[in-house]
């Protein structure tokens, strides 16, 4: 499929863009098909951006984009987690994720995201250490109903995840549609929603890692990052969000503000981050009824005002379960 006939809709794009000043280094953790990253070089002729993404099918967007604005912007194929690489790391003022899969990825059948195009089950969305069809096929019986549960808030859970093991005595399950089938034959249609939606969203998220790289990221940003440098961050996923707020609240809030607060020593002089959206952003109504998908968006912005004392340990979190079972996805 031609990756220019899809259509894509930034999210959020001028709530984004609005926080943004000339004059500065911008890090784009989330590339995808580019429209971030043009739309601040479009609109501030002197700023310079740094881009990232994980799937090298986007190399073709950047590539257009380099050729556009020369000398103003350069393009990295690695995870956001391996920013902490980049030589330009201490100079970033901002740094934008707009996170999960792009319509690009989604709409790829040979990608193994959707459960309406059949393919191969993959689901990684790049530089991955192994895949969805090695989930499948390889997980414990108890740790794949943990994953739908935990990352899906799938209620049908053990049922899916009963009938994933049976089939695969059999057979290896290979293809989306196959998964999807399993499914379907233990969780019966209510309402608009594919029965498979919610599986395939937690065996994505862990194949991606998605929460550990959130976590590894934001924190050795506040950690080591430039002081008054900016987080720019749309989440789509209620745990994302969550994560996103924790960490925030970790290293910038106020005790009492907030009943849940990680905790910490030193709390009333360790405050490293400014926290800029009190409450997330969220998509207009104009942009919700052209592009329905934005409806679950969140924006949250942060700014880093000095050196943490204290350094965020992953328990302090309290999101434990979610990041052992992405730990040992590692060993299957
Ligand atoms: C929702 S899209 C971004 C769309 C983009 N803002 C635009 O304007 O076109 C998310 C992109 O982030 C990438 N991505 C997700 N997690 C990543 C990670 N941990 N490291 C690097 N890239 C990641 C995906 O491959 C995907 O291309």
């Amino acid at each position: 499929m031609s990756l220019d006939i899809i259509k894509h809709y930034p999210v959020m794009l001028n709530e984004v863009t609005r926080y943004i000043q000339d004059n500065q280094t911008i890090l784009d953790c989330t590339f995808g098909g580019g429209s971030y990253s043009n739309e601040i070089l479009k609109k501030f002729k002197n700023n310079y951006v740094i881009a990232v993404d994980r799937d090298k099918n986007v190399i073709q967007f950047a590539d257009s984009i380099s050729k556009k604005y020369i000398n103003r912007f350069s393009f990295n194929n690695i995870t956001f987690s391996n920013i902490k690489d980049l030589k330009e790391f201490k100079d970033i003022d901002y740094f934008i994720f707009d996170l999960g899969v792009s319509h690009f990825q989604l709409k790829d059948s040979q990608r193994g995201f959707s459960f309406l195009l059949n393919g191969k089950i993959d689901m990684g969305m790049g530089l991955n250490q192994f895949n969805g069809y090695d989930l499948i096929n390889n997980i414990s019986k108890n740790d794949l109903k943990n994953i739908l549960k935990y990352f899906g808030e799938e209620s049908f859970a053990p049922q899916i995840s009963n009938a994933i093991i049976k089939y695969r005595t059999k057979q290896k399950i290979k293809t989306t549609l196959e998964l999807s089938e399993i499914i379907n034959s233990v969780k019966f249609k209510k309402g608009k929603t594919n029965p498979a939606t919610k599986s395939f969203q937690a065996i994505r998220m862990v194949v991606n890692q998605e929460l550990s790289e959130i976590y590894k990221t934001l924190k050795y940003i506040i950690e080591h990052g430039k002081i008054n440098s900016k987080v720019i961050i749309v989440s789509f996923h209620s745990l994302e969000d969550l994560l996103v707020k924790r960490i925030m609240n970790f290293y910038g809030k106020e005790k009492s503000i907030s009943r849940y607060v990680p905790e910490k020593q030193n709390y009333s002089e360790d405050i490293s981050v400014k926290i800029l959206t009190k409450k997330p952003i969220q998509a207009s109504q104009k942009e919700v009824i052209e592009n329905p998908s934005s409806r679950s968006a969140k924006l949250r912005v942060f700014q880093k005002i000095s050196k943490p004392i204290n350094s965020l340990d992953r328990k302090d979190l309290k999101m434990e379960k979610y990041f052992l079972l992405e730990d040992e996805c590692l060993k299957i």
